[in-house]
């Protein structure tokens, strides 16, 4: 049976986790927070590097971590960014973390986006269709 998602406690998970990015450069705060089927929460936050392209997001931070930690099955992301000091109405994973998610995340999974207090659930299939995947090769 399917755990029921606290998508607001997710939210605020994600905002919490955004309070640890490391964003020297973009002054850009990204938080993530990654439930598991097993009811673990992965959190990540964004790390940037002098080296720019060597930047890694949120999403992708709490991805790695939890699959390094033996979870691989998800059942929700909540993410939340903005400028150092504000929160973004709606901060949209980007196109490399959606294909680092495609990895591992069905498309009926919800994404959480926005900020704890209005956010608005998406599929992970509305974010990114006809998606490349394992399947295919
Ligand atoms: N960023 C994320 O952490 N997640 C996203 O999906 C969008 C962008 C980060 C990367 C970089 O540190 C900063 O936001 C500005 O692009």
């Amino acid at each position: 049976m399917k755990q029921a998602v606290d998508h607001k406690a997710l939210m605020e998970t994600a905002a919490r986790a955004r309070e640890l990015a490391y964003s020297p450069y973009s002054g850009y705060c990204v938080g993530a927070a990654l439930l598991c089927e097993d009811g673990r929460v992965f959190t990540g936050c964004n790390i940037e590097n002098a080296s720019f392209s060597a930047t890694n997001c949120a999403e992708r931070t709490a991805v790695f971590k939890a699959v390094s930690e033996g979870a691989r099955r998800f059942t929700a992301i909540a993410v939340v960014g903005g400028r150092r000091g504000e929160v973004s109405p709606f901060c949209a994973p980007c196109g490399v973390c959606r294909q680092v998610l495609a990895e591992f995340c069905p498309l009926d999974m919800p994404v959480v986006l926005g900020t704890p207090e209005n956010f608005k659930v998406y599929t992970f299939g509305e974010l990114l269709p006809f998606s490349f995947t394992g399947s295919e090769l």
